[in-house]
């Protein structure tokens, strides 16, 4: 899989835009998003943990590129930022605990579950939940599935149902927002991690009758 990225990271990389997407730099500018330790899965070439790293944020990116994260370091040299980027493959669990131990506040992920097979959700889940911690947040830009013309374009994508089914009981979904463009449907969710007693009162009988 590292190899795909890499080849795609030497020849053609249409998400590589250069800038953090705008729902980021409008949550960190109103101050919703406060400086805390954050983690950018399948960070790219770092544009966006570079721009965390500038106003505050003890940003750390991984991806599964070794290209990716040497044009990421480069990225971060010229902007004279300090933030750490390592080579993980995400879904590999161990040894992301192992080189990330501490839990994250914020953790967010522009464009890699929605890379990511079905079958091997589960455990890109298990991952999300040993790097956070109760009330973390997570921010989630991902593709809806491809229809029509684009179905032979792009990553698979995740649909809305398959979010929620992933991620609800372990996360609430506070927000979600339709980013319409001329090659997919992007939905950016944001999530926090909810707390033992969130997850029971949302179990609760009473609820449960509410519905
Ligand atoms: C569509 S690109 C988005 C990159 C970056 N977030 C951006 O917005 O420019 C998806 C990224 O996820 C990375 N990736 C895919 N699967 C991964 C995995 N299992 N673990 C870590 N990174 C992964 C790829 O190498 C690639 O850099």
């Amino acid at each position: 899989m590292a190899t795909w990225w890499d080849l795609a990271y030497l020849i053609y990389t249409p998400w590589d835009v250069g800038e953090p997407p705008d729902e980021l730099v409008e949550l960190v500018e109103n101050g919703t998003l406060k400086p805390c330790r954050i983690l950018d899965i399948g960070c790219g070439t770092g544009t966006s943990v570079v721009y965390l790293a500038a106003k505050g944020f003890e940003a750390v990116g991984i991806d599964v590129s070794r290209i990716a994260i040497s044009k990421a370091k480069k990225k971060a040299r010229k902007n004279e930022v300090e933030c750490s980027f390592h080579v993980i493959d995400f879904l590999n669990t161990a040894k992301l605990i192992t080189k990330l131990p501490e839990p994250f506040n914020a953790v967010i992920d522009i464009g890699c579950l929605h890379s990511i097979p079905k079958d091997e959700r589960k455990r890109y889940l298990t991952s999300l939940k040993s790097v956070t911690r109760f009330g973390s947040t997570f921010l989630l830009w991902a593709f809806l599935p491809a229809s029509g013309r684009h179905q032979l374009r792009g990553p698979p994508g995740v649909s809305e149902i398959d979010v929620k089914r992933l991620f609800s009981k372990d996360f609430q979904i506070a927000a979600r927002k339709r980013l319409d463009s001329d090659f997919r449907v992007m939905i950016f969710y944001s999530m926090k991690r909810a707390s033992a007693l969130e997850k029971r009162a949302k179990l609760s009988p009473e609820n449960y009758r509410k519905r």
